[in-house]
């Protein structure tokens, strides 16, 4: 099946990536939803930007260039999803938030109109249960840049019907994605090892095993990853570092998931990593 109607709320960082993606790879009207007007205008010039950096590498033509931006809409109205055939939410990491515009979707959307989210950490199966589709329900877990990034993590919610499952995995390789599949357990795969690693590495930074470049040295030069854990904390935000770290602790109740100490006072004194010019590294401000 192919979608003909991508309702997206949230037209920030992620949410425009994912439209974008979408308006290039298939022949779908996309919707970017937001509350906020700047947000709309800054999603608007992303994707112009987004468009232009392909058109200079010689990926699109202009022609389809133009008419992908054509296919984009940005609005600030919610029943603009009376048409969508499926609808990715990219709001803020907020489960109060996502089961409220959910709840109200499941109102507003046809009956058979798919909803996923693109949470990193919550429970699929808890935000199904705010709509009555919760067979029609689904974790689509981006990666960023949402456009460039190749896997997508598929989360099947408690109830999601094998038919969802396939029709997302469907598009999903049409928007030339890697797909795995994991169950609904906090964290899913990847934010679980990937946070998990973030923390371990805090740890062994508090404890004085060595200094903050070596640590991330370690994982550059000795597991090829192309960025350190503590630099990719500052990179990803320690705020989000220790919400998720609570998220996974709260949801499994298992002590191993307890968020490194130094993570939580570095947020308390507002060192967030590169958003505020400091956090495992200081950054000199632009
Ligand atoms: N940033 C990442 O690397 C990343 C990667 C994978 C998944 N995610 C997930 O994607 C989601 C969005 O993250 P982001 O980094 O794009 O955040 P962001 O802050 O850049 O964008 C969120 C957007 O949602 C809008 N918004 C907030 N409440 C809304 C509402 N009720 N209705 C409509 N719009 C609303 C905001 O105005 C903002 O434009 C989160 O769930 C996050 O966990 C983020």
């Amino acid at each position: 099946m192919t979608f003909t109607n991508v309702f997206i709320p949230g037209a920030g960082f992620m949410g425009s990536a994912i439209g974008y993606l979408i308006a290039s790879k298939t022949d779908a009207s996309v919707t970017l939803y937001d509350i906020y007007p700047e947000s709309l205008q800054k999603a608007q010039a992303t994707v112009d930007r987004m468009g232009k950096s392909s058109l200079d590498k010689g990926f699109i033509t202009a022609d389809k260039l133009q008419a992908l931006k054509g296919r984009i809409r940005y609005s600030d109205d919610r029943r603009e999803a009376s048409a969508a055939d499926l609808v990715i939410e990219a709001i803020a990491e907020d489960m109060k938030l996502k089961q409220e515009l959910f709840a109200h979707l499941d109102q507003i959307c046809p009956d058979k109109a798919i909803f996923a989210s693109n949470t990193s950490s919550l429970s699929i199966t808890k935000l199904a249960a705010a709509t009555g589709r919760t067979d029609r329900f689904i974790g689509m877990h981006f990666f960023s840049p949402a456009h460039i990034m190749k896997l997508l993590e598929l989360i099947a919610g408690l109830d999601t019907s094998a038919e969802t499952l396939e029709k997302i995995r469907s598009l999903g390789e049409a928007l030339g994605k890697t797909v795995i599949n994991s169950r609904d357990m906090p964290g899913f795969i990847t934010t679980r090892l990937g946070f998990v690693l973030i923390n371990e590495a805090a740890f062994a930074l508090m404890e004085g095993l060595s200094t903050a470049e070596q640590i991330d040295t370690g994982m550059t030069l000795g597991y090829n990853h192309p960025m350190g854990p503590l630099a990719l904390a500052d990179f990803v935000g320690l705020d989000i570092c220790l919400h998720i770290m609570e998220t996974l602790y709260q949801g499994f109740g298992d002590p191993k998931y307890r968020a490194c100490p130094l993570i939580r006072q570095l947020v308390e004194a507002g060192h967030l990593g590169r958003k505020t010019g400091r956090g495992f590294y200081t950054y000199e401000k632009k």
